[in-house]
């Protein structure tokens, strides 16, 4: 049998089991969604939001890229953010890391990528703001975790530093901004950053009142 069949014959089974518990499970779910999170994690096969939460179909918006980064240029990370906050109304963003993250360690290196440099360099600025903090870490996979604690805390700043969010906030005082990085060795979810409305914004990057009604 090929492998990928087994998805499909899996995908039956899970159809069965969701409704021998809940008859009209499916009903509700095609009903449309209102989660109360937004997500944004690494495209790593070993970090599934809802697996990891313990979370529901209808619970958690999710997008993930490599190295769960938030980038301004970013159409697709950017459309997300946009109707995460702005049409679902989300209460928590959530930028989850993870330690060992490959796309970091990638990032890292003097080695050249291909189409990925771009997507990497982002890594690399982090890197290069923090040098001095990181490189006195022992070891190399030490150094590693380091930049992706410090990188999950940049891309909520970048969230931060959106019209989208400044918007969210100063109108109706939510999201709240959550930084976490999961611990491949263990399964556990580190809660490492928040940052709650009432935040200030950098003043370059804060948008007028006037622009924000
Ligand atoms: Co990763």
């Amino acid at each position: 049998m090929d492998k990928h069949r087994s998805l499909l014959l899996a995908n039956k089974a899970w159809v069965q089991e969701k409704t021998r518990l809940e008859s009209d499970f499916f009903e509700n779910l095609s009903k449309g969604q209102q989660p109360s999170y937004l997500w944004i994690g690494c495209s790593d096969s070993r970090v599934p939001a809802e697996e990891v939460t313990g979370a529901s179909p209808g619970e958690i918006f999710v997008h993930r890229n490599i190295a769960n980064l938030v980038v301004h240029t970013d159409l697709n990370v950017q459309s997300v953010l946009h109707y995460a906050i702005e049409v679902l109304k989300v209460k928590h963003v959530i930028v989850c890391g993870h330690y060992g993250c490959g796309g970091v360690r990638a990032a890292m290196t003097q080695n050249h990528f291909g189409v990925m440099d771009q997507w990497l360099r982002n890594i690399k600025d982090v890197f290069h703001d923090h040098r001095d903090e990181i490189t006195s870490k022992g070891s190399q996979e030490d150094q590693v975790n380091r930049l992706v604690e410090l990188s999950v805390l940049e891309q909520l700043k970048n969230i931060q530093r959106s019209h989208v969010l400044q918007k969210a906030w100063h109108q109706e005082q939510r999201p709240i901004l959550h930084g976490w990085v999961f611990g491949l060795q263990d399964g556990l979810l580190r809660d490492l950053y928040r940052i709650d409305p009432s935040s200030p914004i950098e003043q370059e990057y804060r948008y007028d009142k006037a622009a924000l009604e």
